[in-house]
Formats: structure tokens, C-alpha cells, sequence
């Protein structure tokens, strides 16, 4: 029998950085699925964006694509201005873009570190404190949601888990975990839940050569006690729920979604 997907994001606006892509297509798919209208953003790849949102509205969905590099405060500012206009407010962020740029320690430049750093954590900051105004300046709307705003950070498994060679991606995630809580404590009273998910090893092409070949697969398996690698609408079925009112008691928390990479798998049969 044929499921309805549940209308759980009805008449709430949504914006989903990095999803021309990955885990945030995936996203700003479910968060449209559970009626949601979604602002796709994206940096550089038009078209794939703009699938995105055709693939949305052909399934009766409304989503529309903006373009802004999440680092810059100009284009994040211009960006959110561009939403309140289209769509009136905004009620969810998802703070999803994301890079990797790797190098042993000893090796990192300083623009390496700097460039992980401005996307990955001051990307977020940007974005959370626009999403942060907005829902400051109209608050509660009960009749759509019990919370004025719904903020969820894309962190990591490696906001736990050290990852040498990746210590400026890690340090990023690390230091998303302190964003989300702290302003999950700020702002509470106000009605704004700030979560992060943490997804483990996720089919998706930021870590493309983990998994592509059945011997790279079988290497990342041995992490992930549930022994399958996740797919992007894992994650796309956590944020919608945990954007909505049956997530509404849960604020400044890491949901890991990771089949048990955080569980220390190598203690299973040592130790
Ligand atoms: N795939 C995984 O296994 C995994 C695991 C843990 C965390 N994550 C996190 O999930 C998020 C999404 O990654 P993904 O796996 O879907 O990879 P991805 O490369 O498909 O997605 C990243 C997206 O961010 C966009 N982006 C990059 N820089 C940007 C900028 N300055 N402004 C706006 N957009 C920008 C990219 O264009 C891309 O669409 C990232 O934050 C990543 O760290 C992924």
C-alpha cells in the first residue's frame, strides 16, 4: 500500500545550504516531501541546483534556488534577504555546506586551515545568526509551529572522533558542537531549537574514493558496526523529523547517524 509522506513541515519555510549536492539534496528533498516550500542554496553549480528544485516541484513540492557562498556575510545576508521576500519568513536552517581539504599536519597551510574554517564553522555562523534574527523578529507563530526557529547544524562523526590528517575539517566540526550548544542555551528562552546531526560514512561525493570501489567499501565497513555505509536520505528523514513539533523538546544536541562508527568499534572483540 501507498504512503503519504507525512505533512509534518506544512506552511514552514525552509533553507538548506549545499544542496545542489549529497546529504543536502537529500534534505531539502524530505524537508519539501513534509510540505516544507525550501530554499536550495548552492555555490557554483546552477543546473544541479536547479534539478533540484524541479525534481521538488514536479512532486508537488515548492522549493526555489539561491546562489551564495555560505563564508561570505554579504552573500549570506543577500541570500536570506532574498528568501524573507519570496517566501515572507523562514521557520528551519539547515546548515549543511561543506568541504574537505586534506593534508598531513606538518604540510597545512595556512590557507588550507583558513578556507575549512570560514566554510565549514563560519559558514554556519553566518547563516545561524540571519536564521537567528529572522525568527527573533517574529516569534511563535502557533498555529504553524511550537518553536520560533529550528536551526540544525551538519557536524560530523569527527566532532567526536579524531581525524588525523583532516585536523582542519575536524577542528571545523569540533568547534560546530560549541556553536550549536552555546546558541542552543542563548536561546532557548526564545523559542529557537538548535540541533546538529552527526552523520557517519554517508554515500555522497565529499568522500567519493571511501566507498566507490568494493575494496575501498569493504576498508570503511570495518568502522561501521551496522556494516552498510548510510545513504543521503538517511539523513534527510533525521532533519525532517527533528525539525518538526514531535522533535520539539530536543534543542542543543548531536544526533549521530553513523551504524555505530561513534560505538568504538574496534573494542568489540579486543580491549
Ligand atoms: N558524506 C559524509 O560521509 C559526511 C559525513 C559527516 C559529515 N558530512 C557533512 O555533510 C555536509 C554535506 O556534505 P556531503 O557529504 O553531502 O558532500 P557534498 O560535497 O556533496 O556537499 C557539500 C555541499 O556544500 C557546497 N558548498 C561547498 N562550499 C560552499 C560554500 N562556500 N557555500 C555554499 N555551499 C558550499 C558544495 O557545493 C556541496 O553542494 C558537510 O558539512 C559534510 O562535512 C558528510
Amino acid at each position: 500500500m501507498a504512503t503519504t509522506p507525512s505533512q509534518r513541515l506544512a506552511n514552514q519555510v525552509a533553507l538548506v545550504t549545499g544542496a545542489s549536492s549529497g546529504i543536502g539534496l537529500a534534505v531539502a528533498k524530505s524537508l519539501a516531501a513534509s510540505g516544507a516550500s525550501v530554499v536550495v542554496n548552492y555555490i557554483g553549480d546552477a543546473a544541479s541546483a536547479n534539478a533540484v528544485v524541479a525534481d521538488i516541484t514536479a512532486a508537488g513540492g515548492t522549493a526555489l534556488a539561491i546562489q551564495a557562498d555560505v563564508s561570505k556575510e554579504d552573500q549570506v545576508q543577500a541570500m536570506f534577504r532574498q528568501t524573507i521576500e519570496h517566501f515572507g519568513t523562514l521557520h528551519v536552517l539547515v546548515a549543511n555546506a561543506g568541504i574537505q581539504v586534506d593534508a598531513a599536519f606538518a604540510d597545512m597551510t595556512l590557507a588550507q586551515w583558513q578556507k575549512v574554517i570560514d566554510v565549514n564553522l563560519t559558514g554556519q555562523f553566518l547563516c545561524m545568526r540571519e536564521a537567528v534574527r529572522e525568527f527573533l523578529k517574529r516569534g511563535v507563530q502557533p498555529e504553524i509551529s511550537k518553536a520560533a526557529g529550528k536551526i540544525i547544524c551538519m557536524s560530523s562523526v569527527h566532532e567526536v572522533i579524531p581525524w588525523g590528517g583532516h585536523v582542519n575539517y575536524a577542528t571545523s566540526k569540533g568547534g560546530i558542537m560549541e556553536l550549536m550548544k552555546s546558541t542552543a542555551q542563548e536561546l532557548a528562552p526564545k523559542k529557537i531549537r538548535v540541533n546538529s546531526i552527526g552523520p557517519g560514512a554517508i554515500k555522497t561525493p565529499i568522500n567519493h574514493d571511501a566507498w566507490a570501489t568494493p575494496e575501498a567499501e569493504a576498508k570503511l565497513l570495518t568502522l561501521i558496526p551496522y556494516n552498510r555505509v548510510g545513504e543521503p536520505e538517511d539523513i534527510g528523514g533525521l532533519a525532517a523529523w527533528l525539525a518538526s513539533d514531535e522533535a520539539d523538546y530536543i534543542t542543543g544536541q548531536t544526533i549521530f547517524m553513523d551504524g555505530g562508527m561513534t560505538l568504538y568499534p574496534g573494542f568489540a572483540t579486543g580491549g
